[in-house]
C-alpha cells in the first residue's frame, strides 16, 4: 500500500520508527516530513499528508504529533479527509470498521512507541464494515 506519512518535531522520532516498519513490511512510504527535532508547526504536515491523500498520490496517511490531536484537527480540514487520533488497537479498529478513516493520527507523548507502532501497522490491515455505517460516513463526507 502506497502511504503519506508525517509528523512535527514532537512526533518525528515515532514517524521514522513508523515508516522503517512499514517499509520492511513492503509498504511504499511518501514521507511528507518533517526531517528532524527541530520545533515545526503541526498544520503544514497534517494538511500536507491530508492533500496526498485526498488528492489520491496514497491510499491511506499516519500522522504523528505530541498528542496526536492537533495534527488530525489540521488533516481534517482537507476535504476527503476523515482523520482520527487513536490511542489503542480498539480505537483504530473503531476508526477503520465504523469510520472508514483514511488518515490514522497517533500521539507519541501518550503513546509507548512499540505499541504505537503495532497499532499503525494493524490499523493498515482493517477493512471498512460498510453497511449501516456507509449512510454516517456519508452523512460526514457531505460535510466538506
Ligand atoms: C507540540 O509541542 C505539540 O503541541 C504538538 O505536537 C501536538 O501535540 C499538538 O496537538
Amino acid at each position: 500500500m502506497r502511504i503519506a506519512v508525517g509528523a512535527d518535531h514532537a512526533g518525528y522520532a515515532l514517524k521514522e520508527r513508523i515508516a522503517a516498519r512499514l517499509r520492511k513490511a513492503g509498504h511504499d512510504i511518501v514521507d511528507c516530513g518533517c526531517h528532524s527535532e527541530e520545533s515545526v508547526d503541526y498544520p503544514e504536515f497534517g494538511a500536507a499528508v491530508g492533500r496526498a491523500v485526498a488528492g489520491g498520490e496514497c491510499e491511506r496517511g499516519i500522522l504523528v504529533c505530541g498528542t496526536g490531536i492537533g495534527i488530525g484537527m489540521a488533516a481534517n480540514k482537507v476535504p476527503g479527509i476523515r482523520a482520527a487520533s487513536v490511542h489503542d488497537r480498539f480505537t483504530a479498529e473503531m476508526s477503520r470498521r465504523h469510520n472508514d478513516a483514511n488518515v490514522l493520527c497517533l500521539g507519541a507523548r501518550v503513546m509507548d512507541a512499540k505499541h504505537a507502532e503495532e497499532v499503525a501497522e494493524f490499523w493498515l490491515g482493517l477493512p471498512f464494515d460498510g453497511g449501516r455505517h456507509e449512510r454516517r460516513v456519508g452523512k460526514i463526507n457531505a460535510l466538506d
